[in-house]
């Protein structure tokens, strides 16, 4: 009912500011509508003007038709050999950048909308991946001239990533206003910034509780997924299912007594137990030391001692195999790569793949074998295989997570290799989706960004982990990549100095590069962060956004959660015009 009636008001709402113009309009016509003399409607003058301006009238509709329809021609765009012709004359070193812009040109004079309503969505995250992140990696991976699968879709924008009460933000929050379209409060999700951080009591409270755009695809009939390469329970796919007002508590043995006591549940138990984790269809990455107690530890899969480890006897992969076959639900359980290749897509309805006890391995030091953990590509394409077999629509999030994890290290390149691997995600999902993209909205963006900086002035084509050169005041070299903040910092030598990075392999997966600051670990950045969109509805993605729009974009061009009652989303269309 409530809702009902704040759908109504929004409709009164809307049709009044729609009113109050053409109110003021009449009312200034009413007082010019003085009685005038009939003589003048007879007048040959009044007709011949009245015929000339009806003329003139007619010939500029039609050649603002005209114009609206023909736009600017693609056709007046060289092509082919006429593109030869034209820039034969200039000289290489010219031609190659003419050439260059015109087929550039040629791409933004042929965008078209496509305003189609989006049946399915896929929501790919890069965790901590800022401008800067992207521009090295696709660097190290396509030199400079090259560009990642997502820098060529159509649409893009940028978001402001801080959160309710931090300029920079952590993931939880960002994830939150990604997914549920409000900004909440620092290392909080799924609550809004009423809650302060940790305080339970506030987290319970149903009114404080934002809802995710996976809540509202399955309110609609929608599948459902999500996969990552961090722990299931971590903070960007935790922002999905739970509301929780502290991050930390993955698990029961990193939530305080009280907050047990007050009647609060890990994130892990709201995934399995609560109706909006039980619906969702498919849910692929790692944190088995989250959900069940007692895991065994391993060099090939490691328990992560920084983070929650359950202590509490509980086997919660056990429980939802248990749910899904007491409610005879074709479900699956997986545990490595050759387990989750053998999914047949067809007959599964439901699938849980828990592939490491911490965090997934880092793309380079993975074990490829069937025995060992999927990449981000293998499992974002059975997740869609699942998806796309019924034909229902659905939502898909995938996290490419362990950017971000590289960078809180502070090794650069296993973080730009890792941003390489949702690279290859991307396009694989890109290329399986073919035709489809029809009707699959496909958003591409980061959470939040990284102090990864690029340093000037290495020599074009030059390894990206190199040296770009000696400072001039000191003599000693320094990397063309360095953070703002870090674990090693400054890195003083005997004298003081800022150490010469040659001493080590600057190009070693381990290498740490230097940081204007020392501290426990890279910090997140607090720059906007890109977001680039293709099929259908992409064009909602253009300009400089709140980070929150992103959650109301995706709900219009679904036309669920507020937008499901089609009047609103119609009257809005009306009204914008889209
Ligand atoms: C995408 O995949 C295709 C086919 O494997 C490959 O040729 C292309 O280079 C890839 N593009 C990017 C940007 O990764
Ligand atoms: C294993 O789990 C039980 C609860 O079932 C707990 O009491 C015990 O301390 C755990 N053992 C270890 C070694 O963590
Ligand atoms: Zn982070």
């Amino acid at each position: 009912m409530a809702t009902d009636r704040k759908r109504v008001s929004a409709v009164n709402s809307t049709s009044s500011s729609l009113e109050l113009p053409m109110d003021n309009y009449s009312q200034s016509s009413q007082a010019d509508l003085k009685p005038r003399k009939p003589r003048v409607y007879r007048s040959k003058v009044f007709i011949i003007a009245v015929s000339f301006s009806s003329v003139l009238l007619l010939i500029m509709i039609s050649a603002f038709a005209v114009h609206y329809t023909v736009g600017f021609p693609s056709s007046s765009l060289p092509n082919g050999g006429e593109k030869d012709a034209l820039t034969m004359a200039l000289p290489p070193e010219q031609r190659v950048w003419v050439e260059e812009g015109i087929s550039e040109l040629r791409n933004a004079v042929e965008r078209k909308d496509n305003k189609r309503r989006a049946k399915n969505v896929i929501l790919f995250v890069g965790d901590g991946m800022g401008p800067n992140t992207v521009t090295a990696a696709r660097i190290m991976g396509f030199k400079e001239e090259g560009l990642m699968s997502w820098e060529k879709f159509p649409d893009m924008g940028l978001l402001k990533t801080y959160c309710a009460n931090k300029q920079v933000p952590d993931s939880f929050s960002t994830a939150t206003a990604l997914f549920s379209g409000v900004k909440v409060n620092y290392e909080t999700g799924g609550v809004d910034s009423s809650v302060p951080l940790g305080d339970c009591a506030a987290s319970l409270n149903p009114d404080r509780h934002v809802q995710s755009i996976l809540k509202m695809a399955q309110d609609d009939g929608k599948l459902t997924g999500f996969v990552t390469n961090t722990r299931v329970t971590h903070a960007t796919p935790a922002a999905l299912y739970a509301h929780t007002p502290d991050r930390r508590w993955e698990c029961e043995q990193k939530m305080p007594a009280a907050a047990t006591v007050e009647g609060c549940r890990d994130i892990a138990r709201q995934l399995i137990e609560e109706p909006t984790g039980q619906k969702i269809n498919v849910i692929m990455g790692g944190g088995r030391q989250m959900l069940v107690s007692n895991v065994t530890d391993s060099e090939a899969d490691p328990i992560d001692t920084w983070s929650c480890k359950s202590n509490d006897g509980r086997d919660l992969i056990q429980q939802w195999a248990n749910i899904k076959a007491a409610n005879n639900e074709a479900a699956v359980v997986v545990q490595n790569s050759g387990e989750l290749d053998a999914i047949n897509a067809q007959d599964t309805d439901y699938v849980l793949g828990i592939f490491a006890n911490g965090h997934l391995k880092y793309e380079h030091e993975r074990d490829t074998s069937p025995s060992g953990m999927p990449s981000l590509k293998q499992m974002t394409l059975k997740a869609l295989q699942v998806l796309r077999s019924k034909n229902q629509g659905f939502l898909l999030v995938v996290e490419g997570g362990m950017i971000d994890q590289a960078h809180h290290r502070g090794t650069a390149r296993k973080a730009l290799n890792e941003v390489l691997a949702f690279n290859d995600a991307i396009n694989a999902t890109l290329q399986a989706l073919g035709n489809d993209l029809q009707d699959t909205l496909v958003i591409v963006t980061a959470d939040h960004s990284h102090t990864l900086t690029i340093n000037g002035h290495a020599s074009k084509g030059s390894n990206i982990f190199g040296v770009a050169g000696n400072s001039k005041t000191e003599g000693t070299p320094y990397t063309t990549l360095t953070y703002g903040t870090t674990y090693q910092g400054f890195q003083p030598d005997a004298n003081g100095l800022r150490k010469d990075p040659t001493l080590e392999d600057t190009n070693d997966w381990e290498y740490m590069q230097q940081g204007a600051i020392n501290t426990d670990e890279n910090y997140h950045g607090g720059s906007d962060v890109t977001i680039h969109a293709v099929g259908a509805m992409s064009y909602l993605f253009h300009g400089v956004h709140e980070q929150s729009y992103v959650a109301h974009a995706i709900t219009y061009a679904l036309r669920i959660g507020r937008f499901r009652d089609s009047s609103i989303a119609e009257s809005l269309a009306d009204l914008l015009p889209l």
